[in-house]
């Protein structure tokens, strides 16, 4: 095994919260299943990992129940449990509300915590709507409270290394784009019906869920903003098991397809389906420049593909970069150079960024407004499959 790189005086001490000098940033997280479990690992992993110069306290989870929440507090390590929002939110001593919930809630908890002058964490989409992304947004600025989407995918140190080399121009000037997520969970029709196959909690289906996340990638590696988008959705299975024995109706789509114009002229494709067999978690992103492209799929997460124009002629082809050397955005934070990471610690980045840019006042992106953004994207091609025509992006939205 090759050397560790950092000396033990390089790592972050391991203290107790009585001699650490450092301010707590106390955390009331909001929601305690699949996202609550990535998000509590990413908050107690990255105090292990990145210096940070506020003290994570896991001070709460909140749920709808006090006994499954009291359980997954234990589980997770929180020190309490409570199923009372709004007296967690009057608790002066709760810094950042975390929000781990179905879609439908984001917008009523956000304003809510930042009514309470808390920072924000909050899952995506960010809301049902663009008016209730943009009241979010308008508040969090009025408020002055820091806030972030959990877009995590940007922080794969794949996907950030994409994004140094195209805004280096090593690909040169971006012209077409093409985006696909795809999963088959709901491949069969005996699947049961949830909160994400029904348009009042989830909004939409695949494209909110999985469109959201490429929309944000894609304004994330390649700065470019939508102009228009023309879409496609289908629903297959109308109807799902309820799981009580009866039939639930499904009213958001299993697929959805939409082409877009960017400003500036360059265009792109995106695929999104929760029925596309045998792709479990399918998060893949071409970007062809005019001097170059890169290519990154979740299912290969440290790994980048990379093509240059610049390179011999006899010797041009894409090549795949391993991301996990110190000289890659985030590794050096891990382990020896090629020692590979895996989903849960793109989580873990987003929490070391958002705790650090909290503390010294700089920019953390994707905040409200990028999360308005991906909401009006998602907006214009919901009104687009409503016509069939190109849906201009802000214009006329709800
Ligand atoms: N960033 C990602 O990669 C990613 C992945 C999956 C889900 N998500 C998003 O995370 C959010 C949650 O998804 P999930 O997969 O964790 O869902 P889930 O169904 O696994 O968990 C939802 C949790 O919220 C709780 N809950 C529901 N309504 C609530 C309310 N009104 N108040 C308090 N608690 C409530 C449930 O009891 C449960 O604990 C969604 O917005 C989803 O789109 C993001």
């Amino acid at each position: 095994m090759a050397a560790p790189r950092r000396s033990a005086a390089d790592r972050p001490a391991a203290r107790t919260a009585g001699d650490d000098p450092r301010p707590p940033l106390r955390i009331a997280m909001v929601g305690h299943a699949f996202m609550g479990r990535a998000h509590a690992n990413a908050f107690r992993q990255a105090e292990r990992f990145f210096p940070l110069p506020r003290r994570l306290e896991l001070a709460v989870v909140v749920g709808r129940d006090r006994a499954r929440a009291a359980a997954a507090a234990r589980r997770f390590g929180f020190a309490g449990a409570s199923a009372d929002l709004a007296a967690v939110l009057a608790d002066p001593a709760i810094d950042l509300v975390d929000i781990a919930t179905p879609n439908d809630s984001h917008h009523a908890v956000a304003m809510a915590a930042l009514r309470a002058g808390k920072h924000v964490l909050c899952e995506k989409p960010l809301a049902l709507s663009v008016a209730e992304a943009r009241a979010m947004a308008t508040l969090a600025r009025r408020r002055r409270r820091r806030v972030g989407v959990w877009h995590n995918y940007r922080r794969a140190p794949a996907v950030a290394l994409a994004a140094r080399l195209i805004a280096r121009g090593d690909i040169g000037v971006v012209r077409q784009v093409r985006a696909a997520y795809l999963q088959d969970w709901l491949r069969d029709p005996q699947a049961e019906a949830s909160w994400r196959t029904r348009r009042r909690t989830a909004g939409s289906g695949a494209h909110g869920d999985l469109n959201a996340h490429l929309i944000d990638l894609v304004r994330a590696l390649t700065g470019l903003e939508f102009e228009a988008v023309t879409a496609l959705q289908q629903t297959f299975t109308r109807q799902r098991p309820d799981g009580r024995g009866g039939k639930a109706r499904v009213d958001v789509d299993d697929a959805f397809c939409f082409l877009a114009r960017f400003r500036g002229g360059a265009i792109g494709t995106f695929e999104s389906s929760r029925t596309a067999t045998g792709r479990k978690n399918h998060n893949c992103i071409e970007v062809y420049g005019d001097a170059g492209a890169l290519r990154w799929n979740l299912e290969r997460l440290n790994e980048l593909e990379l093509f240059r124009c610049a390179d011999a002629a006899d010797a041009q082809g894409f090549r795949t970069i391993l991301c996990m050397d110190a000289k890659h955005p985030y590794a050096a934070n891990w382990w020896p150079d090629g020692h590979t990471i895996g989903y849960e610690h793109t989580f873990v980045h987003h929490v070391a960024d958002f705790v650090r840019a909290l503390h010294d006042g700089t920019p953390f992106h994707p905040d409200f407004d990028d999360g308005l953004a991906v909401q009006r994207v998602l907006d214009a091609g919901l009104r687009s499959t409503a016509t069939g025509r190109w849906v201009e992006v802000g214009a006329g939205a709800r």
